[in-house]
């Protein structure tokens, strides 16, 4: 359903992230109106001062009357049945990251978006984001050479969740930005994580993506229990390298113009191992516009002209795939392929539907 006037858009979910989604819906030319939806008052109320005219609604059944689309910024466990709710009450859902929390649930929400007509977009923010379009450009103009590595840091002190571990947490950026830069889905993975400070849910991990096609593995750190915060990408190449550090926004991306060399004669013990190259480090100039500002413009605009969001449905069962592999992976102690999801090979007999995934208490 695509009305002549503005979308009415329902944000499930005020808190932290929810209430990015209401500052910035409501500053889109194409929304007529922003619905507050969320069962805690304070939420309500505290965003409510900055919209004194707002509708608001404790729960997604009675707000469906009043909304044509949502953005789902709940937590994660709730995205597949809250999503599953709006979709079959015909309405358009962006719902945040992870899109699911089981692959089962993440292929539901494809199949129930196609039946129903509607859009389903999932909030990987930063696909949104130019630094790393222009990694991605980098990278496929052959700027930094033959790819070697890809190392991403997401470390902080915080925010602990209360429904899904540091994995489900934050690594869905880190996934979602590997698959973007490098057009395709890991072939295997293996996850190493502990509890430290939470009892239950594991609150730092070291994640690998085996991409052997490629000759390349990508790294992911993760930690909510870091002093430091850091939000980095490092892509390494045989003629340069690029580090995105989402924190420097003056200079998001630096391209170091070095490398090694070895040697003709490696084995002649005489010589140096390697030959080192030191250049010039550039900083490419980024076009840049808030993330969140791009990603829920292309929301809108995909609704009302029916294209296919960039960050579709099936771009956030790719990235719930992974998370579920390396939750099989950190589980049984051992890498994962992720044909194993698709043939049910590691599933126990209830099977995925019933299984879900145990995301933390691992051990
Ligand atoms: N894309 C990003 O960069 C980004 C950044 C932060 C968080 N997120 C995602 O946003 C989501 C929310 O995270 P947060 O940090 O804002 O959490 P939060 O705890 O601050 O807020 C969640 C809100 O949802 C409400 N809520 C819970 N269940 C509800 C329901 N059934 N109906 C209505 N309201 C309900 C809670 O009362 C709470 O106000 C998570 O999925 C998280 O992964 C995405």
């Amino acid at each position: 359903m695509t009305e002549a006037r503005g979308l009415r858009v329902g944000i499930v979910g005020c808190g932290y992230w929810g209430s990015k989604h209401v500052r910035v819906m409501q500053s889109l030319a194409n929304v007529d109106e922003v619905v507050l939806i969320d069962g805690r008052a304070d939420r309500i109320d505290s965003l409510r001062r900055g919209l004194p005219g707002a509708r608001t609604f404790e729960d997604l059944p009675s707000a469906l009357p009043a909304v044509d689309a949502v953005v789902l910024a709940t937590p994660p466990t709730t995205h597949a049945p809250l999503a599953l709710a709006a979709m079959a009450a015909g309405k358009h859902v962006l719902v945040e990251k992870p899109m699911a929390t089981t692959s089962a649930d993440g292929r539901r929400l494809v199949a129930a978006a196609g039946e129903a007509g509607v859009t389903l977009m999932v909030g990987h923010t930063f696909e949104h984001n130019a630094a790393v379009a222009k990694l991605r450009q980098l990278i496929l103009q052959g700027d930094l050479g033959d790819l070697y590595n890809i190392d991403t840091a997401r470390l902080n002190l915080g925010l602990y969740q209360s429904d899904v571990n540091v994995i489900f947490d934050l690594a869905p950026h880190d996934i979602s930005i590997i698959i973007n830069l490098l057009g395709q889905a890991p072939e295997s993975v293996q996850a190493w994580a502990a509890c430290h400070a939470h009892r239950r849910l594991e609150d730092m991990a070291y994640l690998r993506l085996f991409y052997p096609s490629l000759n390349l593995t990508a790294n992911i750190h993760v930690s909510w229990l870091d002093p430091c915060k850091v939000r980095r990408v490092t892509v390494v190449g045989s003629k340069k390298m690029a580090v995105y550090d989402d924190l420097a926004a003056d200079e998001r991306i630096r391209v170091f113009d070095r490398g090694v060399t070895s040697p003709v004669d490696d084995e002649d013990l005489t010589q140096p191992p390697m030959a080192y190259r030191y250049g010039d480090i550039t900083v490419p100039y980024l076009d840049f516009e808030e993330p969140l500002m791009v990603q829920d413009k292309h929301f809108v605009d995909c609704i009302l002209t029916g294209g296919r969001p960039a960050t579709h449905g099936d771009n956030g069962l790719a990235v719930v795939e992974v998370l579920e592999a390396l939750q099989i992976s950190l589980s049984e102690g051992r890498a994962v392929a992720l044909d194993e999801l698709r043939l049910g090979v590691g599933q126990d007999q209830s099977g995925p539907d019933e299984r879900g995934v145990l995301i933390g208490s691992s051990r």
